[in-house]
């Protein structure tokens, strides 16, 4: 996975970047191997403890040239988990990488997480998205969970994630019959956010980082921990933690600067406290 740090004009506080990940084995449709997971592992705890991280952008590499006399590969955001690393291991060989892994990392970044996808994002890759705040695809993106078809279900938390998204029934189609989920159905179901055109797919992805970007790097952060909020808490519980959150960001200073560049009519300068 390649990590570059693009530069958010005009952020503040000053040097805010927005961090995009490639997943990069094309050849491979960007399957997620153990490699893969330490990379996404190591990036996640530097988007948590690096302040200058305002948001994180998770994209696929685009498939290489094809090979003389060979089809060319399909674009990917990513076709799963390697399928390779599976043959023959045994519950005990598997759980310590399942219990530390990627998935959980980006679900566990304090900040804004977008998935851009281009092309299959199948098995883990879907549930990689599903880690992610905000799913935008372009509109020959295919999403499905197809371990069923491996004799497995989803473990990289596709079953809960996907289901609080976008209903039982809807997750136990999706599950049972491993079937692929067309971008466009995708959008319809409520599993990607916006579906646009390959040509508008980075450009859509990343004005909407930048937005997301200028915005007071600490109430972000809280913004995230509220919402999820209704995704753990029974809903009178959700409500009093936002109303206690609320009422404590009068304490921060970046409540003074939004609120007086709004009265004066001028660009909030935020200090992120
Ligand atoms: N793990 C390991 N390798 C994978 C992979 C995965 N999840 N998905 C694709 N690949 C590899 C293929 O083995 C192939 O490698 P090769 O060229 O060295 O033989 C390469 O990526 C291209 O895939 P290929 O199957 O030839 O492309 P396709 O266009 O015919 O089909 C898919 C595309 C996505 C439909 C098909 O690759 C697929 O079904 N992948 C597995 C999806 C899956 O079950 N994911 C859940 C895993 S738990």
């Amino acid at each position: 996975m390649t990590v570059e740090d693009i530069v958010v004009d005009g952020s503040s506080p000053e040097g805010g970047v927005i961090s995009v990940w490639t997943l990069n084995r094309p050849d491979k449709l960007n399957a997620l191997n153990a490699e893969s997971h330490r990379a996404i592992k190591e990036a996640s705890a530097r988007a948590n403890s690096d302040d200058s991280v305002r948001c994180v952008v998770i994209k696929g590499a685009p498939p290489p040239e094809a090979e003389e006399g060979k089809r060319p590969k399909p674009h990917a955001f990513a076709a799963g988990a390697d399928i390779s690393e599976f043959a023959g291991k045994d519950s005990d060989d598997v759980r310590p990488f399942f219990e530390d892994n990627a998935w959980e990392a980006v679900w566990n970044i304090s900040k804004p997480t977008i998935a851009m996808v281009d092309g299959f994002a199948l098995g883990g890759g879907t549930e990689l998205a599903l880690s992610c705040d905000i799913r935008i695809a372009s509109d020959r993106s295919t999403f499905g969970q197809p371990e069923i078809n491996l004799g497995l279900i989803p473990g990289g938390g596709g079953t809960q994630r996907l289901c609080r998204l976008i209903g039982y029934g809807r997750t136990m189609e999706i599950v049972l019959s491993g079937g692929m989920v067309k971008a466009e159905d995708a959008l319809k179901m409520g599993i990607v956010n916006r579906m646009v055109s390959p040509e508008e797919l980075e450009s859509e992805t990343m004005n909407l980082a930048e937005e997301i970007s200028r915005k007071s790097p600490y109430t972000t952060k809280v913004a995230k921990r509220v919402v999820r909020g209704a995704l753990e808490l029974p809903f009178s519980e959700g409500v009093l933690m936002e109303r206690s959150e609320f009422v404590a960001l009068f304490d921060t200073e970046d409540k003074e600067v939004g609120v007086r560049a709004f009265l004066e009519r001028s660009e909030a300068d935020w200090v992120g406290r």
